[in-house]
């Protein structure tokens, strides 16, 4: 039989009834477990032989809030949301009994609002509690904007759903969000304080100080202002705010109508479509159809990585920081020596901004052993290489890994651009090599593109997918291709960005469009801080394969010919100070029309909308082409690069989510009207056409194409 949603067998402390939510793995809160609760807690409340409740969690979790899946249903109207959880946490309230949670793991979203609506609450050390809703692009739906405040006060509640930060059970006990830590066995700590509270007075949390005092107003103001910096173009935040705010107007009943009004505007936001589309996404990409879940792992406890320059040195700090021991080897003294003292920097700066703790680092840095040698490389159970982008220095090393290291070992390669199945050949076993594409800050980027080569096996690609999770990643398995699936789509974006100042659109208002689209960076601006001179080296060793007679941007090229390689040179796109501080340059606006004005490129006012369909249709067609050929597993793959290693706005889905929200038959025919005017490079990806032809989107692209190498 299976175990029920609602679990009252472990009842065995007689005049306290126990009450388990089972719902794995996070226990979230379907309709069906609200049924199922409100029905146990009933039963309990009735029962003559129990004088308190103690409700808890199964497994790993207390309750991770509602569920998410639950949410597209009511959207596409599959279902109804009604009043979601209200009912239920009212009941809860209004039991006679002291109801006590016990809550270890987390208590997220309406896990916490479930919580706030027992009268006490108990925690595990380590447990954690929040309101995530607003990175779902929702707020808190049962009644977490009115009782939040009331529990801890105004300003923290503020900055609790606005931001959708968790807070330690520590903090949780001082704010008064939760009564007692349980040291210990939770549940027998639970028990024996359910028993201290059945003579009390049953405290209420809706029925705490009526209508809040209104604090200090410019609590909200102040909120508002980080809202727009720091979650830029994202409406939930500010919806939040606006809820948690009638806590201070209103009595708790239209408080929480409020709340209840905005959350469904939200709720069917494109932005929420979107931001839970990344949620599922961050996940499925982990799911590779065609590699079994049961694939044997290999262990990797020691790693080598060749290397100590910008990358090598920022993956040497992502291994040591998940525990790893790292063997990082240079060419000579001098590099490694600076190798380290730049991960020294990298580190301290984060101690400074409270990110580590000394101890922490200290920790970390004892883990990195330096050395100039392959003489200890025979021990390790992984090796990533990061040498200078070349395939003559790759293979030579690859060449040396395949002498030195021990049967089974994973060789990776860090390469942007290079093929791995051509790296790979340098050894005598190209299973074991593989492509963990970092993204630079190594140490700070989330995205790690995992490339697969036509030989890696299906052991070396689950544990490098499996150990991107372990590293604080979100790996997403790609192709072989050049540029892989982030790369190559980039390629187009900045191509267009470059044709639209040429063709008279001033670099700051390129830049600024995009921005305000919601990119983290415009793309001149990102060009500067990856540096120029990246890209045009790419460009002279792959000119030979340019068609005859396709326009190519040139801009980029000159200005790196004047040696304007970005930020490092103090010069690019843009000027910069010591503190590489951006400022437009006139002298490059000129130069610009200079150039363009010698290539006979007319001049004319550029709309906005051109720059972004330009910009960002660019990148969809690539990502089209890359789904078609296989190299990406499914378009939300690409999404979640997008989101992760390009800054594109999460508000907004990904590349191909955004495509679908425009519509594929729209987006296909701007497309063509780019094409009749711009010429072969715009012409439209034939997935596009097929998709758009038949109405669909890239979603229904078939899940069941397997990555090729
Ligand atoms: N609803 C439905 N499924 C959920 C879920 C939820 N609230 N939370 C997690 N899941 C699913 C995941 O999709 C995943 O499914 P899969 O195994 O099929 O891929 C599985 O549970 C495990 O999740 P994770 O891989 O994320 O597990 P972790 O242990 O790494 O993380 C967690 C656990 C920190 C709880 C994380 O899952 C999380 O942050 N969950 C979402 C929390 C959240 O946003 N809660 C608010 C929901 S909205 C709400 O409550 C509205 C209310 O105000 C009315
Ligand atoms: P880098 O120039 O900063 O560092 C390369 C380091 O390799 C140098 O310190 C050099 O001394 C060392 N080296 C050369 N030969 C060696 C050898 N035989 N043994 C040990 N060390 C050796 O280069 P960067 O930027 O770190 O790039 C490394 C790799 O990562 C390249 O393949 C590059 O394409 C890729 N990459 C770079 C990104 C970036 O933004 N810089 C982003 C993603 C990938």
């Amino acid at each position: 039989m299976d175990t029920p949603l609602i679990d009252l067998s472990t009842n065995k402390f007689k005049d306290v009834a126990v009450i388990t939510i089972n719902n794995p793995p996070v226990n979230a809160l379907s309709p069906t477990v609200a049924r199922g609760l409100a029905e146990a807690m009933e039963q309990a409340d009735k029962d003559e032989g129990v004088s308190a409740i103690v409700l808890t969690g199964a497994g790993r979790t207390f309750v991770a809030g509602a569920d998410i899946k639950e949410f597209g249903k009511i959207t596409s109207g599959k279902s109804e949301r009604g009043a979601g959880l209200n009912p239920l946490l009212r009941q809860i309230e209004d039991l006679s009994k002291p109801v006590v949670v016990a809550i270890h793991g987390n208590a997220f979203g309406g896990g916490l609002e479930l919580a706030m609506a027992c009268h006490y609450r108990v925690a595990a050390p380590n447990a954690q509690v929040g309101q995530p809703e607003v990175k779902l692009g929702i707020i808190p739906g049962a009644g977490g904007t009115q009782r939040l405040p009331r529990l801890v006060g105004v300003a923290k509640a503020v900055e609790m759903c606005a931001e959708g930060n968790p807070i330690s059970a520590q903090e949780a006990l001082q704010l008064g969000l939760v009564d007692r830590l349980i040291e210990g066995d939770l549940l027998t700590g639970a028990v024996a304080f359910a028993r201290e509270v059945t003579t009390r007075p049953i405290p209420r949390t809706r029925e705490r100080d009526g209508k809040l005092n209104l604090p200090d107003k410019t609590i909200f103001d102040a909120a508002r202002e980080k809202a727009r910096t720091k979650q830029r173009g994202q409406m939930a935040p500010l919806a939040a705010i606006d809820a948690v705010e009638g806590s201070t107007r209103l009595s708790f009943e239209e408080g929480s109508q409020q709340e209840q009004r905005v959350f469904r505007e939200c709720l069917f936001s494109d932005q929420s479509k979107a931001l839970i589309h990344a949620f599922f996404g961050e996940r499925e990409v982990a799911k590779i159809p065609e590699i079994a879940k049961e694939t044997p792992i290999i262990p990797v406890n020691s790693v080598a990585v060749v290397g100590a320059g910008t990358m090598g040195g920022g993956i040497a700090m992502v291994f040591a920081n998940a525990g790893i021991h790292v063997l990082l080897k240079e060419a000579d003294q001098a590099a490694l020596d600076r190798g380290l003292a730049t991960i020294q920097k990298n580190y301290q700066s984060s101690v400074k901004r409270g990110r580590f703790t000394q101890q922490f680092v200290d920790e970390c840095l004892r883990r990195i052993k330096p050395t100039l040698t392959y003489d200890a490389f025979g021990e390790v159970d992984m090796v990533v290489e990061a040498v200078f982008e070349g395939m003559a220095l790759k293979k030579e090393v690859f060449t040396q890994l395949d002498l030195v290291c021990q049967p089974g070992a994973i060789l990776a390669t860090n390469t942007s651009t290079l093929s791995i199945d051509e790296i790979a050949s340098a050894t005598s076993r190209p299973d074991a090599v593989i492509g963990t594409h970092f993204f630079s800050p190594a140490n700070v980027m989330r995205l790690l593109e995992v490339v697969r080569g036509k030989s890696s096996s299906k052991q070396v690609i689950a544990t490098c997918m499996q150990l991107s999770k372990k590293l604080g990643k979100v790996g997403v398995l790609v192709g072989n291709c050049r540029g892989f699936v982030g790369n190559r789509m980039f390629g187009p974006y900045r191509r267009e960005a470059q044709f639209l100042a040429e063709e008279g659109a001033a670099i700051e208002a390129v830049d600024r469009v995009l921005y305000d689209f919601g990119m983290a960076m415009g793309p001149m601006a990102t060009g500067d801080l990856a540096g120029l001179d990246v890209g045009w080296r790419i460009r002279k060793e792959y000119r030979h394969l340019e068609k005859p007679g396709v326009r190519q941007p040139f801009a980029e090229d000159r200005l790196c010919e004047l040696g304007r390689f970005g930020q490092k040179t103090g010069a690019g796109w843009y000027k910069y100070d010591e503190n590489r501080h951006a400022t437009p340059d006139p002298e490059v606006a000129a130069l610009v029309r200079k150039w363009a004005a010698e290539a006979e490129i007319p001049q004319r006012t550029i709309s906005t909308d051109e720059i972004v369909d330009r910009c960002i249709y660019a990148l969809v067609n690539e990502g089209a082409r890359i789904l078609e050929e296989g190299i990406a597993l499914r378009a939300v793959d690409i999404d979640i690069i997008y989101l992760h290693g390009y800054g594109f706005p999460a508000y907004r889905g990904g590349p191909m989510w955004y495509a679908n929200t425009v519509g594929l038959k729209k987006v296909y025919e701007r497309i063509c009207e780019l094409c009749d005017r711009h010429g072969e490079l715009w012409a439209p990806a034939p997935l596009l056409k097929q998709l758009a032809d038949a109405g669909k989107t890239f979603a229904d692209f078939g899940v069941d194409q397997a990555v090729t190498a």
